[in-house]
């Protein structure tokens, strides 16, 4: 059975995946690459528009087993009864924004994204549509990336869980709403 690697932009989906795929003989089948492949994206600024209803039924035909899924969109493409797992990497937001800034997307691209990590969109899609039982968080803030794929590792052997996640609770404490959440 296939696994997925899911959340937010820049929390270690592909870095995760593609050392996760060697070390347990996997293969990897990237999303926004497919949706290039076949054609079913349209470009607004700088992101990719993906057609999910069609990335969806090129999904069902090519995945195999024993394959990691990587991206964002796998909440939205993939069925809960194609999977055993699905991984969700989470981030500090704080710690979101200079990966950003690196990338070099725009003020308000870093903003949104790290807004929708504080909300965790990802999280509350994936485990809507994979269900509680095959979804599980590991928050990435303090690991390597040694570590981070070893959890993955032991979530599979089922002998580690879930990590607690409170990006919300947290920007409350540092009163930082305005910050991720500005009146525009
Ligand atoms: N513990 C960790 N696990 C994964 N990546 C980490 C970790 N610590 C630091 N990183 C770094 O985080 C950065 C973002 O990783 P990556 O590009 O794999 O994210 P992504 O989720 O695939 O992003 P996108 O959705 O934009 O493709 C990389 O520079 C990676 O080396
Ligand atoms: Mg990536």
């Amino acid at each position: 059975m296939s696994i997925v690697i899911t959340g937010n932009p820049g929390t270690g989906k592909h870095t995760i995946s593609s050392r996760l795929a060697r070390e347990i003989g996997y293969t990897i089948l990237d999303l926004n690459q497919i949706a290039i492949k076949h054609g079913i994206f349209e470009k607004r600024d700088s992101t990719l528009d993906v057609d999910t209803k069609k990335l969806a039924r090129v999904i069902k035909k090519i995945i195999t087993k024993n394959t990691i899924i990587v991206g964002h969109l796998a909440p939205y493409v993939v069925e809960r009864s194609q999977i055993k797992l699905a991984v969700i990497l989470r981030k500090n937001p704080y710690k979101l924004i200079p990966v950003y800034k690196k990338r070099n997307y725009s003020k308000k691209k870093q903003t949104e994204n790290a807004a929708s990590e504080i909300l965790g969109i990802i999280a509350h899609d994936s485990i809507k549509k994979f269900g509680l039982q095959k979804s599980r968080q590991i928050d990435t803030t303090n690991l390597t990336i040694k570590q981070t794929v070893n959890k993955v590792k032991l979530i599979l052997k089922k002998k580690f869980e879930n990590d607690n996640v409170d990006w919300l609770g947290m920007v409350a404490k540092k009163n930082d709403f305005a910050k991720f959440f500005p009146n525009r």
